[in-house]
């Protein structure tokens, strides 16, 4: 059975992402987005850093942490394992999806068009990721998604900023949108990515 909307991930309408480079700059990831009000990370299985990312920012405790390109039922499971409470996926797996929603978390994949959105649904399935949105024109996709699945939300993806993240928030078929741009001042601090996962909240405020 698919999870419930109200899992706490779906309580969060910015979700950054983390794609780990250096896992000197997990820490300062952790302590700045729970410093910036933005408690919650999807970390990118995406070299050999991103379980141990995954590992060490569950183990805070003071932030819910989940794994992003999940491809596989291998790395769902590893990631799992080590302390993911949520899966975000590139494309569209039914396999992955009923393993995770089997384990009882709840799993965004991505959608990019109307007949991923319509698999997506047969799985259960009413809050998906559009992506890669940037690429694609994800505003306009989304108001003609909107138009046809009434009860789908979507989380686009792909190129959004704090420029453009109030555009897409306003958005009435987005529950959140997702991107790199936040965590992307790791290398720099926890300060600095607090200031972005700060901004990122007024933002989100701001539209709500
Ligand atoms: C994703 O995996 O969701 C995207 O790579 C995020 O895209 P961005 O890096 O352009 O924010």
């Amino acid at each position: 059975s698919a999870p419930t909307p109200e899992h706490p991930l779906f309580a969060h309408r910015v979700v950054p992402l983390a794609s780990i480079s250096d896992p000197a700059h997990v820490d300062a990831i952790g302590a700045g987005l729970v410093a910036g009000g933005l408690p919650v990370v999807e970390v990118a299985l995406r070299g050999e850093h991103g379980l141990g990312a995954v590992e060490r920012l569950a183990a805070r405790g003071d932030l819910l942490v989940g794994a992003g390109t999940v491809l596989s039922i291998d790395q769902a499971r590893r990631a799992i394992d080590a302390g993911a409470a949520f899966a975000v996926t590139p494309g569209l797996d039914a396999e992955v999806v009923r393993y995770v929603t089997g384990a009882g978390l709840p799993i965004v994949p991505g959608v990019l068009t109307p007949t991923e959105v319509q698999a997506a649904v047969g799985l259960g399935l009413r809050r998906l990721k559009l992506f890669p949105a940037g690429v694609f024109g994800g505003l306009r996709l989304l108001s003609a998604y909107a138009d046809v699945y009434r009860d789908v939300r979507f989380m686009p993806s792909g190129g959004i900023s704090a420029a453009t993240l109030a555009e897409h928030l306003a958005h009435p078929a987005v529950f959140a949108a997702s991107g790199s741009w936040i965590v992307a001042a790791a290398a720099q601090g926890a300060d600095a990515v607090a200031a972005l996962a700060r901004e990122a909240v007024g933002i989100a405020e701001a539209a709500a």
